[in-house]
């Protein structure tokens, strides 16, 4: 057993919980994972279960130590990131869950956001949070959770609930939960709630209250990179320092070293998200991106960033996978992508959470257009694959008229960009390269990066700058007028896909 030190990070995202050891190079030695069940109680609604999503965690923790044969006392920190906007209300005295999770992807909330807005609309509160009022955000589910489960709003006014996004709730349990656990989120996922002033990082008492929701149940504001608490007793990581926390976009952003104002990555997961870092003070978007904090450093000065945010992009491939049978694993839609010269007319446009960036268009459903005999299963797995690299065409426009710059390259991350075609197809129809570094895992990487510069173990960004190391670049090869065409029919199914909810869900 080699005795070095290492830092570990617990990636709690949308699919799966995953727990990876960093060695000092930024290198993954060995990760543990297991995937949590998706629960669709109906139409539009999507939950998780958080004590299944505690036990997996704690299970992917003792994977990736035993991968690694190293033990607790080899690692310096821990950093947690995880899937945003996701929340949870437990009771404080029991540590049970009074419902489900919400899952970020649920649309539940639709009501309650337009009630909210009232006469002001979707932008009532962007001034203050840096965000539209949609189904999206934390706070609208909380306030889902008080007004729906009997005896909720009560015991949140007795002090009884604690409100958390998966990264509250995961410190919490690891911490001790009833015994002592801390409640503390970051800059990040608390500018993702709706609650928190993008300018003072404080909670807004005044948008609080007109949730509902006590102030009593919101944990603390931290920075990314600071000691929170130690493992428990009970834990794997008894008495290791819990040392960082980003919500797994910020996380992505910071391990891809993206530390200069105009500099930009997006990843590709269940959903994608591209981020610009904006510099040190919040920017408004004009074109339907958020404000959101990028990161925050200890005491330093907090970093914002735009952020654009497409809701459904492998999670189409998992539906493909699961829900229509067209493959029986992921990497497969890209086989079947590969046997055609294109899309063969065919577009799906993947609203089924209806559109976020740039649209925030909670009306919109899914849509496959363009349907003939000729069409075929590899078609739709090209068009698929294309939809992903559409919706991110639609977010670059929007940053770039934002930031009145023109990005002249993108980094990518996250499972698909083991697609080539994707990759290849996404450079061509953004007409810039397309970056991917050696570890693809930058979300996980991130959150390693900010415990470790938390306890030292690594100096601060210029470590991470020396190990990001670029592995593949993809140069636009597409001439103009079929980019032009292609994105000219996209937009025409994006059309399509608008305004279908017609009656309250
Ligand atoms: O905002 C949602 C995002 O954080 C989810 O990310 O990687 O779990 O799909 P992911």
């Amino acid at each position: 057993m080699s005795q070095d030190k290492y830092i570990l990070a617990i990636d709690q995202g949308t699919t799966s919980s995953r727990a990876i050891v960093f060695d000092h190079n930024g290198q993954i030695v060995s990760s543990g994972q297991l995937e949590h069940e998706q629960i669709f109680p109906r139409a539009g609604w999507v939950e998780h279960d958080p004590k299944e999503i505690i036990r997996n965690t704690n299970e992917a923790i003792g994977q990736a130590l035993s991968r690694a044969n190293i033990n607790r006392h080899q690692l310096e920190g821990v950093g947690i990131t995880n899937q945003r906007e996701t929340t949870v209300v437990w009771d404080k005295n029991t540590g049970e869950p009074v419902y489900n999770a919400i899952v970020w992807q649920d649309t539940r909330t639709q009501k309650i956001a337009d009630e909210l807005g009232g006469d002001e609309g979707a932008d009532k509160y962007k001034d203050r949070v840096g965000l539209p009022l949609a189904t999206y955000f934390a706070g609208p589910k909380a306030k889902w959770i008080l007004d729906n489960v009997d005896g909720a709003r009560e015991a949140a006014e007795n002090g009884d609930l604690l409100f958390g996004t998966m990264d509250s709730w995961v410190l919490w349990n690891l911490t001790g939960g009833v015994n002592g656990g801390v409640h503390i989120t970051d800059v990040t996922n608390a500018s993702r709630t709706m609650l928190m002033n993008i300018d003072t990082l404080d909670w807004n008492e005044e948008i609080a209250a007109d949730m509902g929701i006590p102030m009593s149940m919101l944990p603390e504001i931290k920075s990314c990179s600071e000691i929170y608490g130690y493992g428990a007793k009970n834990t794997l990581l008894i008495d290791t320092p819990i040392c960082g926390i980003l919500g797994d976009q910020q996380a992505a952003t910071f391990g891809q070293a993206c530390f200069e104002k105009g500099q930009a990555k997006n990843t590709y997961g269940t959903g994608n998200f591209m981020l610009i870092n904006t510099g040190t003070e919040p920017v408004a978007s004009k074109n339907g991106l958020l404000t959101t904090v990028a990161y925050k450093i200890g005491e330093d000065d907090a970093v914002y960033a735009l952020e654009g945010s497409v809701a459904v992009t492998g999670s189409l491939v998992q539906w493909i996978r699961d829900n229509l049978g067209l493959i029986k694993d992921a990497p497969e839609v890209e086989v079947l992508a590969k046997q055609v010269e294109d899309n063969g007319g065919c577009y799906i446009v993947p609203a089924f959470s209806g559109l976020f960036a740039p649209h925030w268009e909670s009306d919109a459903r899914g849509v496959i257009v363009g349907l003939t005999r000729y069409v075929n299963k590899n078609h739709i797995a090209r068009a698929a694959l294309e939809s992903v690299a559409f919706q991110s065409r639609e977010v670059l426009d929007a940053m770039n008229l934002d930031s009145g710059v023109e990005l002249t390259e993108l980094k990518v991350d996250g499972g698909m960009v083991a697609n080539e075609t994707l990759m290849q197809f996404q450079a061509d129809l953004l007409g810039v390269p397309v970056i991917r570094p050696e570890v693809i895992e930058t979300t996980a990487l991130g959150a390693a990066y900010a415990a470790g510069i938390a306890v030292k173990f690594w100096s601060g960004e210029e470590d991470v700058k020396n190990n990001w190391h670029e592995d593949k670049r993809w140069v636009p090869e597409m001439d103009d007028e079929t980019v032009a065409r292609v994105y000219r029919l996209w937009n025409k199914a994006v059309d399509k896909s608008k305004g279908w909810v017609d009656e309250d869900v």
